[in-house]
């Protein structure tokens, strides 16, 4: 079975071409970092008229790559949502007319449920039940994976999303544009202990993350400083990526420990972080736990985690219907089972 995925939630046009559950035949993304850099976050406007650019570019190029035709494709697989509603409706709309135009059925996929789901595309697969720490620009949530469609949320951020917070703090240091890969490359130099900078832990035994004190305590060193040279840019991230990691890692671990469960799986842009996927592994075998690490074009947003995600979708809410819409707000595991 051949499912072409389609993604557009956010700033990154993707197109991806899935044989039966993980064979990938092609994954292509094109993202919009120079569009949206001077800028230091993404312009939904921008994002939505550059998918609109890109999108026939993209899925034809997937298509060229995994040397196949529209008429090979068994099921179209879109992201519905969460994400910008104008980016969004790019890809969806693209997917429905395109399922139309060649007959064959669509499925709308929720976002998160890729991200969720993208460690089936590794060839060491999870099993169920599994925690998964979804960590990107626009989340940090917590779940609990029982099977392909059921997710249990047990926190989520009260305030800013990891990758938010490396984007704002870049922003705020005039480092760059994205923030993550930025602050990773000069904390690499720097050293994590010059700064102690808080770590939100919240209420005893809470699964819900905050960064945005962490985001002040930054800014007020920054300005604090008096020589602002590369060698205070360097220490400060490298102490503020540390504090993110402690926060991620500490966290996964509580869930782990709460929830009696044995393996973890990493997602979201964030997790391609160096520094988390270090010490997380290491954390992990020292816990007896088993950790799952997608490979990185995997953790980004990408439309192969979407094609394996409306796979199992198609199975469980059947295909999509011509009046369904996108939505904005992800509806996976809208209860949260960590105390508030
Ligand atoms: O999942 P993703 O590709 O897309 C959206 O959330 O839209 O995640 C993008 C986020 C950005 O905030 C970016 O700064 C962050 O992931 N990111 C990183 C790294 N690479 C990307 N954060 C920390 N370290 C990285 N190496």
């Amino acid at each position: 079975m051949i499912t072409l995925g389609i993604e557009s939630s956010c700033d990154d046009t993707a197109a991806a071409v899935l044989e039966d559950d993980d064979i990938i035949l092609a994954n292509v993304v094109s993202g919009q970092d120079a569009i949206h850099a001077r800028f230091g976050g993404v312009v939904p406007e921008l994002a939505s008229r550059r998918h609109m650019e890109a999108i026939t570019v993209v899925v034809d190029e997937a298509l060229r790559r995994a040397a196949r035709d529209l008429s090979d494709i068994d099921l179209i697989a879109v992201t519905q949502g969460p994400g910008l509603i104008g980016s969004l409706l790019v890809g969806f709309s693209y997917a429905k007319a395109l399922a139309y135009t060649v007959g064959r059925p669509f499925v709308g996929v929720d976002h998160m449920a890729g991200h969720l789901l993208s460690a089936f595309l590794e060839p060491v697969k999870p099993g169920f039940p599994y925690l998964a720490l979804i960590v990107s620009g626009g989340t940090s949530a917590l779940f609990r994976a029982d099977d392909f469609f059921t997710f249990t949320l047990l926190g989520r951020t009260r305030d800013d999303a990891a990758g938010e917070a490396f984007d704002k703090i870049a922003r705020l240091l005039g480092i760059g544009y994205p923030g993550g890969p930025v602050i990773s490359r000069y904390a690499r130099q720097g050293d994590a202990k010059r700064f102690a900078l808080p770590r939100a832990w919240l209420e005893e035994g809470s699964l819900d993350f905050s960064f945005s004190g962490l985001k002040t305590a930054v800014l007020s060193q920054y300005r604090q400083s008096g020589d602002r040279d590369d060698r205070l840019l360097a220490d400060l991230c490298a102490s503020f990526e540390q504090a993110v990691v402690d926060v991620l890692v500490g966290k996964a671990l509580r869930a782990a420990e709460q929830q009696g469960i044995t393996s973890l799986v990493l997602g979201g842009g964030v997790s391609a972080n160096a520094a988390l996927r270090t010490t997380m592994t290491d954390r992990c075998r020292d816990a007896g736990i088993r950790l799952h690490l997608p490979a990185v074009p995997h953790c980004t947003d990408n439309a192969a985690m979407i094609a394996f995600a409306g796979r199992k979708w198609l199975q469980h809410k059947g295909p999509g219907t011509w009046s369904d819409d996108v939505f904005s707000r992800s509806q996976l595991g809208q209860v949260s089972a960590a105390p508030r």
